[in-house]
């Protein structure tokens, strides 16, 4: 059996379905090429057949993520794989990822089918996959509920209809560590063409288990494992990939396994992920939280300073987490700036290092040392790749215990600059309202998180916001940072309504041609 673990990742797919999480075409193409750069094996980018906004996400995915596959879900249906084909094919790696339920209580409630016909379904499924690729991944849903004997069968004949993948999704987070790798060894023992198939396996976290079975099955025998970036999913989520890749390399004296990931940018892409889904990483999350190498007591701290591993079983660094002695503040040039940013992971065109640099200065005059998380912050914000419609040109806020909260915005739109007053039962309110009869969007504000970046009264703010559109009930994610918090909530509330626009926009464009 080979050692080499092939990792496949859902954000884009299963972790899209995290409630109230919404990735614009641009978005997911920006993830898929982080995702590619930390070295994933497959990106699993959608689900085509349910949306055409899902269609050409994964058509953009597949044309322009490089070096790595591309996969595309579908149910076992000919109109399914069909789409999903479409949708894959112009990927330099396509694979059709076509799955069926396999437990008697998916068969009996959802599916209403017997076993022999979710037994024909699956192959049907595969041998249409296979007609278009050679690449074919089928996925038995809920398999880890299902009877053991059976989901043989199946896989079995899968296998001999094309099926080169056979994943064994644990899809209610119900199996045990112990339980799930005796399963695949049963599955290795049983499936007598499993040799032809890689297995792979897919965990979610309803019993907080997730990773701890995906690598109690890759200990089983599984060399593909699924899962998303910072856990994010359906309900409690999906195993955390970056969990995985750290577990087997931390424990390479367990397992003898490799990866393909650059370890260097998981923790860049564990940020990219949270900044556009609007998810934020729990402080003590393990591998990327904020506090996951923060040492609070002073034992703790004495060890790590004698010796970083002590208290510390992983190296930061190796997750291209940066902590530097230099400082940038007012007097940093250029240079230092640019310098920074490369050793921060960032590799930018000359006009985004302009404009980065531009807002690096501003922030300057109002803080004294600027630290690698404001860097991060303010470089992220500089360098959306979406075309604004709005841009916050002036914001004036009257507010206090006893006056009404009243805000004047100004807007850029185009070559116009519209003004707008309003008064809220909170200055963010007020200002709300005010970018509100600017752009007649009817935004619902659903949620409204704000963070500090970094320690110190003069951190910046770190605001993000969740709006639904009334007319069509879809969110929007925005992010906006200042060191004054009301240009933050104005800035993420804007950000926000500068994607509803971009989405307007494309699909005006696609209705005309
Ligand atoms: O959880 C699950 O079973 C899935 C399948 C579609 C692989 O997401
Ligand atoms: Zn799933």
């Amino acid at each position: 059996m080979s050692n080499r673990v092939y990792l496949f990742d859902t954000t884009l797919r299963d972790g899209e379905q995290s409630p109230g999480v919404s990735l614009n075409v641009a978005e997911k193409v920006q993830i898929g090429r982080q995702l590619a750069k930390m070295g994933i094996d497959v990106i699993e980018a959608g689900f085509p057949v349910t949306s055409q906004g899902d269609f050409n996400a994964v058509q953009a995915v597949a044309r322009e993520v490089k070096g790595s596959s591309v996969a595309a879900l579908a149910r076992a249906n000919p109109k399914d794989i069909d789409r999903a084909w479409e949708a894959v094919q112009d990927a330099e790696q396509p694979r059709i990822h076509t799955f069926i339920a396999t437990s008697d209580i998916h068969l009996q409630h959802k599916l209403r089918k017997d076993r022999q016909q979710v037994l024909e379904a699956a192959v049907a499924a595969v041998k249409h996959a296979y007609k278009y690729t050679s690449d074919v991944e089928f996925s038995a849903e809920d398999a880890s509920r299902s009877d053991l004997d059976y989901l043989c069968q199946v896989l079995e004949a899968v296998i001999n209809a094309g099926a080169n993948v056979v994943n064994i999704p644990d899809t209610v987070g119900y199996t045990m560590p112990e339980e799930f790798k005796e399963f695949i060894e049963q599955i290795v023992k049983r499936v007598p063409n499993i040799d032809k198939a890689t297995i792979s396996i897919h965990c979610h976290d309803d019993l907080g288990l997730a990773v701890a079975n995906s690598l109690a099955a890759v200990a089983g025998g599984a060399r593909q494992v699924e899962g998303t970036i910072n856990g994010i999913g359906e309900r409690a989520g999906n195993a955390a990939l970056e969990e995985v890749v750290m577990g087997l390399y931390t424990r390479k004296d367990t397992y003898n396994l490799t990866t393909n990931v650059t370890t260097e940018e998981i923790y860049r892409t564990s940020r990219l992920v949270s900044s556009l889904t609007g998810m934020m990483v729990q402080p003590n999350k393990a591998v990327v939280g904020k506090n996951a190498f923060a040492h609070e007591s002073g034992i703790h701290q004495d060890g790590v300073l004698k010796e970083r591993t002590t208290y510390e079983i992983m190296n930061p660094s190796m997750l291209g987490i940066t902590t530097s002695n230099i400082v940038l503040g007012k007097h940093s040039g250029r240079h230092a700036f640019r310098d920074r940013l490369m050793q921060l992971g960032f590799n930018l065109a000359e006009d985004e290092v302009n404009k980065a640099f531009g807002r690096f200065k501003d922030l300057a005059d109002k803080k004294k040392e600027i630290s690698d998380h404001d860097l991060e912050a303010i470089v992220d914000e500089e360098i959306r790749e979406l075309p604004n419609t709005y841009d916050l040109s002036y914001l004036h806020i009257s507010s206090g215990t006893t006056v009404v909260p009243t805000a004047t915005v100004g807007m850029k739109i185009g070559d116009e600059t519209m003004e707008e007053a309003s008064c809220g039962d909170g200055p963010v309110d007020a200002i709300y309202k005010a970018i509100d009869k600017i752009t007649n969007l009817h935004l619902v504000l659903e949620e409204y998180v704000i963070n500090a970046v970094t320690g110190g009264k003069d951190a910046l703010g770190d605001v993000t916001v969740k709006l639904r559109q009334a007319d069509n009930g879809k969110t929007y994610i925005g992010r906006g940072v200042s060191t004054d918090v009301l240009e933050a909530s104005a800035k993420a509330y804007v950000n926000a309504a500068n994607k509803l626009a971009y989405e307007q926009k494309v699909q005006e464009l696609g209705d005309r041609s």
